[in-house]
């Protein structure tokens, strides 16, 4: 038997220590909770993604009736960019929850669809991801999704 041991390492900044640009994308994550279409949980989840060129693109959770149809905030905005931007890179995404007016003191991670499709762009653009989570009480920031996504499946896994 080996033991494999995998370690992360994340930071939590307070949000006056982020740089402007890392800022402006947690606003825009904020700003992105607005529509939200959250009837059932109730839980409004804004994501804004950076590309390389500065554009930023947002989303926010969509939900269903048929629960499993719903989207999460992250992939919404993922997908747009990937859709309407599909030759800039992702370089950054923040995350920004509320339940009714209140932001959430602590940060929300995303899900693991969520990590498995940003681990998925940065496989598409060979770019790591800078994740900021958004809580009132500090923003977790992980460089990449890697140490959110440890032994993740990518393309290579797929080559024999
Ligand atoms: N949700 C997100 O949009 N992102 C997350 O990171 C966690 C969960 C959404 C999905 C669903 O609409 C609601 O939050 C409750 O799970």
């Amino acid at each position: 038997m080996k033991e494999y041991k995998i370690e992360a390492v994340v930071h939590i900044y307070e949000l006056a220590e982020l740089s402007e640009e890392d800022r402006q994308l947690v606003e825009a994550a904020k700003k992105a909770t607005e529509g939200s279409y959250a009837p059932y949980s109730k839980f409004l989840v804004g994501a804004a993604v950076r590309l390389q060129d500065g554009v930023i693109v947002t989303g926010a959770n969509q939900e269903n009736a048929a629960y499993p149809s719903g989207l999460c905030a992250e992939r919404t905005a993922l997908f747009a960019a990937g859709a309407q931007h599909p030759k800039q890179p992702v370089v950054a995404l923040a995350i920004a929850a509320r339940k009714g007016r209140q932001y959430l003191a602590q940060p929300i991670s995303p899900c693991g669809a969520c990590r498995q499709v940003i681990s998925g762009f940065e496989e598409r653009y060979g770019v790591p991801i800078r994740i900021l989570l958004y809580g009132t009480e500090g923003v977790l920031v992980s460089e990449g999704v890697k140490p959110l996504l440890p032994l993740s499946f990518v393309d290579e896994d797929m080559r024999i």
